[in-house]
């Protein structure tokens, strides 16, 4: 599980990108809504309209939602005082995620606004607490017997200690990733993490670039455009290949959700490196062909 370090460190990203707007948040009567179509590319946005960076994700957000709103992805928004939407949770099957279990939702992210730009900070004002019980309270409907979701040992993006206060337990563990859990009731099964498989190799003659992407983390889909691009002005000794990992045969074969591979050396991808860097480590591997 590779995003949760990825998006760690994004927010240090957006922080270069200064806008004076500020509004005082008051979220007294906040709301939790359903997705609708007025606010539909704002959450494809991750709530982030004023970044430029998640523009370079493209449409990946927006094909991955298509595909998996018939495949049971729920979203659900917190909406302030004065209608401004300050946070969301996007949940699905556990089927269609990157762990196995039954019966069970899987958390792919909450997210509290908490960047001083564009609508603002709303964290710390009870709205990641409603938005959970709203999609326990959600999934326990629709017969769900527990809830899932992955946190960080470390204190970065996406902590398992904040789960755990909200009544989560860890179910598994793969290195500082840990798949927390909620029972709903008696003889709930816990879930497991799919885990590394085995990574790409190299091309003889070439160099390869591999992007594994699960389509629903901007941060991914940014890594995956700039390694695209990086790759195809590189020229024909670059060879680039995509791995469509919300397709479970791709998921269950690499054990891999999401990361980016120059020949087979991983690549941190969070913060998302830049198009830059991308470029340049790819071309020193290709420098070192014969
Ligand atoms: C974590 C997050 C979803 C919480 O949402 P929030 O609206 O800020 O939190 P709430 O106001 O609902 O607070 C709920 C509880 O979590 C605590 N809390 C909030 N942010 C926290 C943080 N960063 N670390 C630890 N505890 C935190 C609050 O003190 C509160 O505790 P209480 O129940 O004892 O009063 C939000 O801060 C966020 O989006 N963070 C960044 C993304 C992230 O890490 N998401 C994954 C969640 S682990």
């Amino acid at each position: 599980m590779r995003y949760s370090i990825i998006l760690g460190a994004r927010r240090d990203v957006h922080t270069k990108l200064k806008r004076p707007q500020r509004f005082p948040v008051s979220v007294a009567m906040m709301e939790i809504i359903e997705l609708t179509e007025e606010n539909k590319a704002l959450y494809l946005v991750c709530l982030e309209d004023w970044s430029e960076e998640m523009k370079e994700a493209g449409n990946r957000k927006s094909v991955w939602f298509e595909r998996m709103s018939s495949m049971g992805l729920r979203v659900k928004l917190a909406k302030a005082d004065d209608g401004r939407i300050g946070g969301m949770i996007q949940y699905l099957p556990i089927e269609h995620s990157n762990a196995l279990g039954q019966d069970s939702y899987f958390i792919l992210c909450i997210w509290v606004h908490g960047h001083k730009e564009g609508r603002g900070n709303f964290q710390k004002k009870g709205m990641g607490k409603a938005l959970l019980k709203a999609a326990e309270e959600d999934a326990k409907s629709l017969g769900a017997k527990s809830m899932t979701a992955w946190g960080l040992t470390i204190p970065v993006w996406m902590k398992a200690s904040w789960f755990k206060k909200q009544g989560y337990e860890v179910a598994d563990k793969n290195g500082v990733a840990l798949l927390m859990w909620k029972p709903f009731v008696e003889g709930a099964r816990p879930p497991k993490w799919i885990k590394e498989k085995k990574r790409p190799g190299t091309i003889p003659g070439k160099v390869s670039v591999t992007v594994f992407s699960n389509g629903w983390c901007q941060v991914i889909n940014i890594v995956a455009e700039r390694a695209k691009r990086a790759a195809e002005e590189l020229g024909e000794k670059v060879v680039y290949s995509e791995m469509d990992t919300t397709d479970r045969a791709v998921l269950r074969e690499w054990g891999i959700s999401d990361a980016l591979f120059i020949d087979a050396k991983e690549v941190r991808t969070g913060p998302p490196p830049s198009y830059e860097k991308i470029k340049k480590k790819i071309a020193k591997r290709v420098k070192k062909l014969r």
